[in-house]
Order: C-alpha cells, then sequence, then structure tokens
C-alpha cells in the first residue's frame, strides 16, 4: 500500500468516526486545508523533477478525490441521521382522537333574556338596548329621584372619571330604568306631531334588558348582574293591565299555572304606587317560599314629564325584572358567583 492509499484510507475512517458535521468539517480540514496533508502533498509536488510530477500529480489527484467522496458520504450519512432523529421526534400518532373545537353555546343569563324577550315580544313589546354609561340625570333625576337619594351615593353606584354636559359625573348604570326615559322621549319625540294635534299616540310597550353595576358583592349580589326594565304607557293603561301581564309572563316563562303572586307594597321614587311582585310555586322543587322576581309599579307623573309626555293623559305601568334571578331560579343554580366566573364546567351544563 503506497502513501496515498494510506492517506485514503485514514482519511475515511477519521471521517467515519466524527460524530457531527461540525467535526466532520475539522477532520476535512486536516486534509483538504490549507494545510492539510492533501494541500502540503501537492506544495511538495514543485521539488520533484518534471518526469516525475505529472504521474504523481495525478495520483495525488485521484487520492483526493477519493477523499472528497468519503467527505460528501459522510456528510449525507450524518445528514440523514439527523433528518432520522427529527422526524422521530416529531412522529404524530395518528390514533389519537383530533382537537374538536367547541361549538359554544348561550349563557344561562342570555338564554334566560332570549326567553323574556320572545314572552314579551309575544304581547307585543318591543325590545331596547341602551348605554350602560349614563348621565346622573337619565339614572337618577328623570326617575323622581330626590338629590339626596341614597342610591346616587357613592356606596351604591360606580361613577365614571368623566362629567357630562351638566358637569355631573357619568355613573355606570344601577338599574336599566334610564331606558324608560330613553325609550319613552324618543318615542315622545317621533309622535311630536300628533301629540301637539291632541291626536293619539301609538302605545309604548317596551322591556329593555341588559347590564347594571353596583358596589355589591356577595353569593347573591354581583358588582355587575343584569335587569330587565318593562314599560307600557298609553292613554289607559292601569295596575290591572301589568296584574295581567305579568302573571302571563310568569305562567309562559317557568311553564306551569301552578304558582301564586303577591304583588307586596314597596316604594321606587320612579313609582306610585309600587310594588314588589312575588310569586310561590305550589308544587315542584321551589314549593312554598315566596320568591321575589321584580319591582313595579304605576309610573310616577314627574317621570311621565321627563319622558317629555303629559301625565293627564299617558299613564302606564314600569316593571324591573331581575333576569340573573329568573335564571337561578328556572335552573336550579344557588351562587350567583357561579354565573359570571366563566367556568366551563358550569356553563357548559346548559348546552
Ligand atoms: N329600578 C329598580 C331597581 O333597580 C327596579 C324597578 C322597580 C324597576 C320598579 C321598575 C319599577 O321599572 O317600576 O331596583
Amino acid at each position: 500500500m503506497n502513501d496515498l492509499e494510506l492517506l485514503l484510507l485514514a482519511a475515511r475512517a477519521e471521517f467515519e468516526a466524527a460524530p457531527t458535521p461540525a467535526e466532520l468539517e475539522n477532520a476535512k480540514a486536516r486534509y483538504l486545508g490549507k494545510s492539510g496533508r492533501v494541500t502540503e502533498l501537492l506544495k511538495a509536488l514543485g521539488a520533484l523533477p518534471v518526469e516525475q510530477k505529472k504521474a504523481r500529480g495525478a495520483e495525488i489527484n485521484q487520492a483526493k478525490t477519493g477523499i472528497e467522496t468519503a467527505l460528501q458520504a459522510r456528510r449525507d450519512a450524518l445528514a440523514a441521521a439527523d433528518l432520522e432523529r427529527q422526524l422521530r421526534a416529531e412522529a404524530l400518532d395518528v390514533t389519537l382522537p383530533g382537537r374538536r373545537r367547541g361549538t359554544g353555546g348561550l349563557h344561562p343569563v342570555s338564554r334566560t333574556i332570549e326567553r323574556i324577550e320572545a314572552i314579551f315580544g309575544s304581547m307585543g313589546f318591543d325590545v331596547a338596548e341602551g348605554p350602560e354609561i349614563e348621565t346622573d340625570w337619565m339614572s337618577f333625576t328623570a326617575l323622581n329621584n330626590p338629590e339626596n337619594h341614597p342610591a346616587r351615593s357613592m356606596q351604591d353606584t360606580f361613577y365614571v372619571d368623566m362629567k357630562d354636559a351638566s358637569g355631573r359625573w357619568l355613573n355606570l348604570r344601577p338599574h336599566t330604568s334610564p331606558m324608560q326615559v330613553r325609550y319613552a322621549r324618543a318615542h315622545a319625540a317621533k309622535y311630536a306631531g300628533e301629540l301637539a294635534q291632541g291626536r293619539p299616540m301609538p302605545e309604548i310597550r317596551v322591556i329593555a334588558p341588559g347590564r347594571t353595576y353596583r358596589v355589591d358583592s356577595d353569593a347573591t349580589h354581583s358588582p355587575m348582574f343584569h335587569q330587565c326594565e318593562g314599560l307600557w304607557i298609553g292613554e289607559n293603561v292601569s295596575f290591572k293591565d301589568l296584574k295581567v301581564v305579568f302573571i302571563d309572563f310568569v305562567r309562559q316563562f317557568f311553564e306551569t299555572d301552578d304558582f301564586d303572586v303577591r304583588f307586596r307594597p314597596s316604594f321606587f321614587p320612579f313609582t306610585e304606587p309600587s310594588a314588589e311582585i312575588d310569586i310561590a310555586f305550589r308544587s315542584g322543587p321551589l314549593v312554598g317560599r315566596w320568591l321575589e322576581v321584580a319591582g313595579s309599579g304605576q309610573v310616577h307623573p314627574n317621570v311621565v314629564r321627563a319622558y317629555g309626555l303629559d301625565p293627564e293623559h299617558q299613564i302606564g305601568f314600569a316593571f324591573g325584572i331581575g333576569p340573573d334571578r329568573l335564571a337561578m331560579l328556572r335552573y336550579g343554580i344557588d351562587d350567583l358567583r357561579l354565573m359570571f366566573d366563566g367556568d366551563l364546567r358550569f356553563l357548559t351544563q346548559f348546552n
């Protein structure tokens, strides 16, 4: 074996032994680099007599080609091994069940509000929505709250760090009752022509569901909760109509006739007389307890005036329902906070 054959064998062995591409490149440098062994041999050619130069040069080049081939073979092998390793690491288990995207579903409160809308809708009530950030006038003054009414106080109402045109702090509406005023004022403006000529205006019949806010938090109160306002105003709308409408609502909502209703005298600044509406089921899981489901009353003349209407001609009733509470009664939920935690284990039970 001549020196070139030995060199080729040595190079092959070193390349084979290189465990990484970096070490392979180091090994390459020892043979083919600027001061590598092949390069040294080629430099040494210059010292040979002319007649030997050609043959020796050809032999060296042949050895060089062999070394280059061995180098490339090892490079390919290392790359293939690397790819193999990567593929194995990223292997897919095609037998695993796929990741499903849930279809989602309605929150129990949304379902309840939709139900309320459908029932009142069937009785000819429009559905309106309004702003959650309100002016002091809409939330309190127009609703006949005296200037010192406790509902205005910082303890009950969230205020927003921004003032309205009259210099009063805006509030996060503590009830949906301002929607009575907004809706009735828009209605009065729409029929201003009729009203000015003493002609009849279509009745106002509306519900206004939405989020409301109060500084309150325990098992039965959440700082954000829902209300649904109701308003029916016309020339001859009375407390009797409230009773008929509300009892019909309860019957449809709970899908039963088997309950008693009582209108318990109460006080709200915006209604006179005012009543809390309680129901008691005669059968089923909630039997025997009086459950408060709404506040209500005949709209106070001052409030009718705030609507932009004449309380000598336009009268009616309003009510405020708590959809959260209705959802809890309907689904048998005992802690209000569950409703707003966003826990899917709870929420998926309703879909
Ligand atoms: N706004 C009242 C509250 O938040 C609920 C209410 C009571 C609304 C009587 C009404 C009503 O429209 O007539 O407690």
